[in-house]
This record gives C-alpha cells, structure tokens and sequence, in this order.
C-alpha cells in the first residue's frame, strides 16, 4: 500500500513552533511568579493585569481607562458585540472577512452587509452607498492590516475618510487589528484609534501574533465610559480573565526595555517574509493561472482560481494530497467558490514548496489548465 503524504497545513492561522520564543516566555513565566507573585495569583479584576494595561494604554497614547485586557481578542471581539450590537443592527463587515467575525455576528442576529475589499482595504465608496440608500450601520467591522483572509492592508486614505465618515454618521469603526505588528515590507500606517477626535474608534488587538496564540492575550480600546460598561459584562462573565498569562506577557513585552520583545517580534517577520516569499514564487511557478497579491506583512494569501473552479472539489483533492486550505466561501455569505485562503504561518520553506506543488496537481485533477 502506497503511504500517506505527510500532511501540511495552510488552514491554521497560527504560528510554526520555531518562531515562538519558548525560552523568553519560560523566563518571563519565572519573572512573572518571583517579581509580583500576589499579583499573578490573584483573581483580580475584569480591565486584567493592571501592569500590562499601562503598557498597552502608553503604546497607544491613551489613559489606562480606555484599556480592557481580556482572554484573547475573540474574547474582546465577543464582548464588544454584546455590547453593541443588537438583534438586526445592521454591521458592515468586508468582502471576504474573518470567518469567525461572520459567525458571531450572525449569531447575534446582526444585519451583516459585506462590502467588497480591494487591495487597499474596504471599497468606501460601497460603504456610503449603503448609507445613501438609508441603511445606517451601527458599527464597522474593519481588519486594517494584512487582513484575514485576504492579507491586504487598508490605505492611508482610506483609514482617515472611514474615521470622517464615523464621525459624520455616528457610525463605530471596529478596528480589528491583530497583525499590525507582523509587518515585513513597506511603511507602516496610522491606526483608525490614532486618527480618531470622535471617540467612534474601537480598537482590538492581541498577543496571539506575537508572543503565542495559546497565552490568549488580547485587549480592546475605546472610550472609558464603553470601557467600563464591557468592565460590567466581563465581571458578571468571568470575574476577571487569565491573570497568569497577562503577568507573563507584561514580562515578556517589558523585558530588556522592551528589546526582548522586539527581537522576538523581528525573527517572527523574518520567517513570514521569508515564508511569504516562498509561497508566491512557487504559487508563480506551479499555478501560473492563480490571482493572489503578496502581501507586505501578516500570515495569509488569498487565490483566486479561473471562474467555475470547484472550491468544494478542490478543498476534497487537496486533502487526498494530505493538503489542507481553508474554502474560500467560509469568508463570505455567498460566492467565493473559486478562492481559498493560504496561512504560511505554521509552514516552513520546504513545506511550502512541497505543498503548492501538491495544490496545483490537485487543481490539474480538477480538469483546470495549470
Ligand atoms: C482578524 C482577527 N481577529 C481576531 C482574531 C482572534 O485572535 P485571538 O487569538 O487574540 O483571540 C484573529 C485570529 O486569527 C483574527 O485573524
């Protein structure tokens, strides 16, 4: 019997574990117990590990009050939601978006509107026709850099005329912005939050991309009367959230005045560029009909294959491959049959090289011209 092909994985937006830097987080972990050991044994309250809300607060030049710090962004996600949004508020979200942001806001019985997402970022002008035509969203889901799943980042422009529009229609922009540290190429971009004088920004972000996701470390920020009124729902959830894991990441962010954390940050962009490299050389090479734009930072690619491309044949071939990817239609509340998402975050080189050579004789199984 022929053996199986070892299995590699495109699906997981998560992190290979040679670029999670064990060792800091095991001396972090030991700094955390010896330095405040009151402190990260405790219950605590729901805002989290106060030392760790400084930090986020002085990253993003905003007062501690305007900081919750929770288990993981989902977590925040969750609450801001519960906070927010009620059944058949109407949400804009982008075209394709995070898949889990789609099943939360369904859930909640959210008028989801998707709007198309170019290359650089939401198409605003979609957005104001929603608004011409009389439908008001509440709030707007936006992943700004290197989105999930697309890996597009959202331009300049763009981020101020959504902010004046917020403004303008009372509109709240949800600034989901996990990998805006995972940058690799080109200038880095001001955050919505920064840009914002109407108090209509809610940022989110997260440790998962740049410590580990499995420490579930993640924070929103938004205006302190918000703040507190998810402080309210985060209490009456779970008292307060994971204090051993925040005391951690405040030792593994503060380390060496933060020089630590950003060598760890910068071998991490490292390994994804390098990775991202490899993936679209050899995407170039072995699917020459496939449309994807590389990204300048972040974990995921979006392809497009030619219209009429089985995703569902496609995602069942690649898998008889030992191939997994993840179907482009789970980001979308129709269409995207012929797309699927790529996460070169837990692949090395190789891998990538083996597994794009194995997606593309799936794709020749499928009777499309490679
Ligand atoms: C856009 C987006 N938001 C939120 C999350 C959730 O992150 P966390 O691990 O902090 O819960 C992810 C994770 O993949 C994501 O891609």
């Amino acid at each position: 019997m022929a053996s199986e092909p070892a299995p590699i994985s495109f699906a997981r937006g998560a992190p290979s574990l040679d670029i999670v830097d064990v060792d800091g987080l095991r001396a972090a972990a030991d700094r955390a117990f010896q330095n405040d050991p009151a402190g990260t044994t405790a219950y605590g309250t729901s805002i989290g590990y106060v030392p760790l809300r400084t930090w986020i607060a002085e990253q993003h030049g905003v007062a501690p009050e305007q900081v919750i710090v929770t288990n993981g962004s989902m977590q925040a996600d969750a609450f801001l939601f519960e906070a927010l949004v009620e059944d058949g508020d109407t949400v804009v979200v982008e075209k394709p978006t995070y898949d889990r942001t789609l099943l939360s806001l369904r859930s909640r019985g959210a008028d989801v509107r998707p709007v198309d997402l170019h290359e650089d970022g939401i198409d605003v002008a979609g957005v104001e026709a929603l608004i011409a035509d009389g439908v008001m969203p509440r709030l707007a889901h936006l992943i700004p850099n290197f989105q999930n799943p697309a890996g597009y980042t959202l331009s300049g422009d763009k981020r101020r005329a959504l902010v004046a529009l917020a403004a303008e229609h009372g509109i709240t922009i949800f600034e989901d912005d996990p990998y805006v540290q995972l940058r690799f190429s080109g200038e880095p971009l001001p955050t919505m939050l920064s840009l914002d004088q109407a108090d209509r920004v809610v940022y989110a972000s997260s440790f998962s991309k740049t410590v580990c996701p499995g420490i579930r470390v993640g924070y929103l920020v938004g205006p302190e009367k918000l703040i507190a009124r998810i402080a309210k729902l985060a209490t009456n959830t779970y008292i307060s959230p994971n204090m051993v894991a925040q005391s951690i990441v405040n030792e593994f962010v503060r380390a060496d005045g933060g020089g630590a954390f950003e060598r760890s940050v910068a071998r991490v962009k490292d390994a994804l560029q390098e990775r991202a490299a490899a993936l679209c050389a050899a995407l170039a090479r072995e699917l020459p009909e496939a449309r994807f734009v590389a990204p300048q930072g972040g974990y995921f690619l979006w392809v497009e294959l030619p219209e009429g491309t089985d995703g569902d044949a496609l995602f069942a071939a690649a898998a008889e491959r030992g191939v997994q990817i993840v179907k482009g239609t789970d980001f979308l509340l129709e269409g995207g049959e012929n797309a699927f998402r790529l996460a070169y975050s837990g692949v090395t080189v190789p891998q990538i090289e083996e597994g794009v050579a194995r997606l593309a004789d799936a794709v020749r199984s499928l009777g499309v011209a490679a």
